[in-house]
C-alpha cells in the first residue's frame, strides 16, 4: 500500500483513516476523495491531496486512481443503516453501482479493494449470539441487502478476476473526531458527548438491546491490518467477523456513570432503530480474524469511556 484513494473521505471512518494513513505512509500519497459539500478542511485539506470522488462517476475516479497510481483504495462511501431505511435507492446507488465501478476501476488497473461490510449482513434468523464467520445472511434492512451484496460481489472479482479485495465486518463504531450518519448504533457515540456536555440524555434504543461495538482507533487498525495481512493466510475475505465489546444502553450508561455520576439518560425509543437492533446479533464471534490475521482490539468499555470522556471534555468544554 504506497498510492492510497479514500472515498468518502470526511466521512466517520473516512476522516480519521485519511489522517492514520499520511502518518504511516511517509513516503506515499493518500488521496481525500470527497463528494462537493463535504470539503475537506484544515489539517486534511493540507496534509494531502483532495480530489472529488464521486462513487457513482467511474470516468472520475478512474482518472484519480491514474493520476495518482493509485494501488489501494478504501470505498467508504455509504448510507448507514437507518438512512438507507428512509432512501433506500439511493442507497442501492452509492452502495451496490458505486461498489461495481470501483471494483471495475480495480480490475482494469490492478488496484486492492477494502468495502467495509457491517453486523448489518445479518439478520433475524442468522444466530443472536456469538454469530459465527459463515453463517445465515438474510437481512432485512436495505443497509443490510446492500452489505450483503457487497461481500458477495467483492468475493466474485476476487476468485474470477483476481482483484484482492478484502473486508471487515464493523459493529457500531464510537469516536470522538467525526459524527457517524444516520445508524442504528449512533446513540452509542451521542450518548458521551450529552454526558461530556451535562445534557440528559434521550435514548432511542430500548434497555436489554444489545449490539457489538468498537473504539475508533481500533477500527483503522482493522482497516489497515486486514489489507495488510498476508495473503496465503486469508481463508476468508468478504468479509471477517470483528468486535470488541457488546453492549446495552444500560451498561454504557453505567460506565459513564462511574466518571459523570450527575449524568442522567432517559428513553424515547425510535421504533425503526429499534426494529434494526433487534434484527442484528447480540455479540460477533471474531476468532477467525483473530488467527487469520492476527486480529485483536485494544480498546474495552471502560478504557474507551476514559478516552472519550477526556478527549470530547477538551473538544467540548
Ligand atoms: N453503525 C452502522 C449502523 O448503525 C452499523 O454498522 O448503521
Amino acid at each position: 500500500m504506497k498510492n492510497v484513494l479514500v472515498v468518502g473521505s470526511t466521512g466517520q471512518i473516512g476522516s480519521e483513516l485519511t489522517m492514520t494513513l499520511r502518518r504511516q505512509i511517509p513516503g506515499g500519497t493518500v488521496v481525500a476523495g470527497y463528494i462537493p459539500g463535504s470539503e475537506p478542511k484544515g489539517e486534511w485539506l493540507e496534509s494531502g491531496p483532495s480530489e472529488i470522488a464521486n462513487v457513482c462517476d467511474a470516468a472520475q475516479m478512474a482518472a484519480i486512481v491514474d493520476k495518482y497510481k493509485i494501488d489501494t483504495i478504501y470505498n467508504l462511501a455509504a448510507l448507514l443503516s437507518a438512512v438507507a431505511e428512509k432512501k433506500p435507492l439511493l442507497a442501492w446507488d452509492i452502495q451496490m453501482n458505486g461498489l461495481l465501478n470501483i471494483l471495475e476501476i480495480a480490475r482494469e488497473k490492478g488496484c486492492a479493494v477494502f468495502t467495509p461490510s457491517s453486523i448489518g449482513c445479518f439478520g433475524p434468523s442468522s444466530p443472536k449470539k456469538n454469530t459465527p464467520q459463515d453463517t445465515i445472511q438474510r437481512p432485512k434492512t436495505m443497509y443490510g441487502v446492500t452489505k450483503v451484496a457487497t461481500e458477495l460481489l467483492s468475493d466474485y472479482y476476487y476468485t474470477k478476476f483476481g482483484v484482492d479485495t478484502r473486508s471487515v465486518r464493523f459493529p457500531g463504531l464510537i469516536s470522538n473526531v467525526t459524527l457517524p450518519g444516520g445508524g442504528t448504533t449512533d446513540y452509542a457515540v451521542e450518548i458521551y458527548y450529552a454526558a461530556v456536555k451535562g445534557e440528559e440524555y434521550s435514548c432511542p434504543i430500548k434497555a436489554g438491546t444489545f449490539m457489538d461495538m468498537m473504539y475508533m482507533p481500533d477500527a483503522l487498525r482493522a482497516c489497515i491490518d486486514i489489507m495488510e495481512a498476508d495473503p496465503d493466510k486469508l481463508v476468508h475475505r468478504n468479509s471477517f467477523n470483528v468486535t470488541a465489546m457488546s453492549f446495552d444502553p444500560e451498561i454504557i450508561y453505567a460506565a459513564i456513570k462511574e466518571l459523570r455520576p450527575e449524568f442522567k439518560m432517559v428513553y424515547n425509543v425510535d421504533p425503526v432503530r429499534q426494529a434494526i437492533a433487534e434484527s442484528w446479533p447480540d455479540s460477533l464471534d471474531d476468532s477467525c480474524a483473530r488467527s487469520e490475521w492476527g486480529w485483536n482490539p485494544s480498546y474495552d468499555l471502560k478504557s474507551m469511556t476514559v478516552d472519550m470522556i477526556e478527549k470530547l471534555s477538551k473538544k467540548l468544554l
